[in-house]
């Protein structure tokens, strides 16, 4: 019999790519949308997935806004943290594995560079507290068959879906701008948004449980990233680059230091599946929208 998946967020930047993935498996798959998963009806929500009896579900929905969540904590907490919740306790009822995509901004509080699997989380935004908090309700209420993958700053979706830092770089960089400014004083790694789908259809397999961290081997800051970008992308008429502080650019939710990851685990994984250097990824990514 075909193996039954349940994806939520599946029209966001990696349910793009991961549709793509699940398409060449052969199992059924429900891809739910929001209405189908909103507050009014989340119990009606564990009713469909229970009757539905999926093998697995990938929980990709969440509330990605970090400054809305700053300003909102009731919505972080209903998008973030009770869906996951619901969605748990569903996959607990009938056996199903719960493969989650948490955050590599659980950490930051620490003013450490660089965190692996043992390290502990301290948030320190409300977007991050969700995140952490939907991971514990998973531990708790899925304990015996979950995988979570703690991903870091996401890049991809490609030329018409990319609104993330790399996409706006790019767009300046075309309607002609002679400067860009980038912030260096904060640290992270980026994590390509296809190779984390790749990696959560293989977590589907037996091999697949507990805690991962996955982003490219390295750290980087906005201001490195951009520079590989300009380097990249603009062969002639290159912009120049201004390095700021992130006291330039106040937000309503506080970002870390540092929510650079590095994993542990990596020697578990297959060959396809080794996390690649960050600047070889982002200059392909790049010249991929060029
Ligand atoms: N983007 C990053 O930098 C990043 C980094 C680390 C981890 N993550 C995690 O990775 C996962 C996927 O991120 P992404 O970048 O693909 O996100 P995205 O592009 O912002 O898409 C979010 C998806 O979640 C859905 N959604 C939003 N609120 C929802 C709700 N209350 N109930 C049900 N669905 C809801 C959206 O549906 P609509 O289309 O209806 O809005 C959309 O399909 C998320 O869990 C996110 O927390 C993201």
């Amino acid at each position: 019999m075909r193996k039954k998946i349940l994806v939520t967020g599946s029209s966001g930047m990696v349910g793009g790519y991961l549709k793509k993935e699940l398409s060449e498996t052969n199992t059924d798959i429900w891809y739910a949308n929001r209405a189908n998963s909103g507050p009014a009806g989340l119990s009606d929500f564990y009713n469909q997935i229970v009757a539905f009896r999926p093998y697995a579900v990938i929980h990709l929905g969440a509330e990605t806004n970090v400054d809305l969540c700053e300003k909102d904590p009731s919505l972080a907490y209903r998008s973030n943290v009770l869906l996951t919740s619901w969605i748990s306790r569903a996959c607990e009822a009938v056996n199903a594995k719960m493969v989650y995509v948490s955050s590599s901004s659980v950490f930051g509080k620490d003013e450490k560079f660089l965190y692996d699997e043992l390290n502990s989380p301290h948030p320190v935004s409300v977007y991050a507290a969700s995140k952490l908090k939907g991971e514990e309700a998973i531990c708790t209420l899925c304990f015996k068959n979950f995988v979570i993958v703690r991903a870091g700053w996401m890049i991809g979706g490609g030329k018409e879906i990319d609104k993330k830092f790399v996409g706006s770089l790019i767009r300046q960089i075309k309607a002609g701008h002679s400067e860009i400014q980038a912030v260096s004083d904060k640290w992270g790694s980026i994590t390509h948004a296809a190779d984390l789908a790749r990696l959560l259809v293989w977590s589907l397999s037996d091999e697949g449980f507990g805690l991962y961290h996955y982003a490219c081997t390295g750290v980087v800051s906005r201001h490195s990233m951009a520079e590989t970008v300009i380097e990249a992308f603009a062969a002639t008429n290159r912009p120049s680059l201004r390095s700021l502080t992130s006291a330039h650019f106040p937000l309503a939710a506080p970002r870390p230091f540092s929510d650079a990851i590095e994993s542990v685990r990596s020697s578990e994984l297959p060959a396809l599946l080794q996390p690649r250097e960050w600047k070889s990824v982002l200059l392909n990514y790049v010249r991929e929208l060029a």
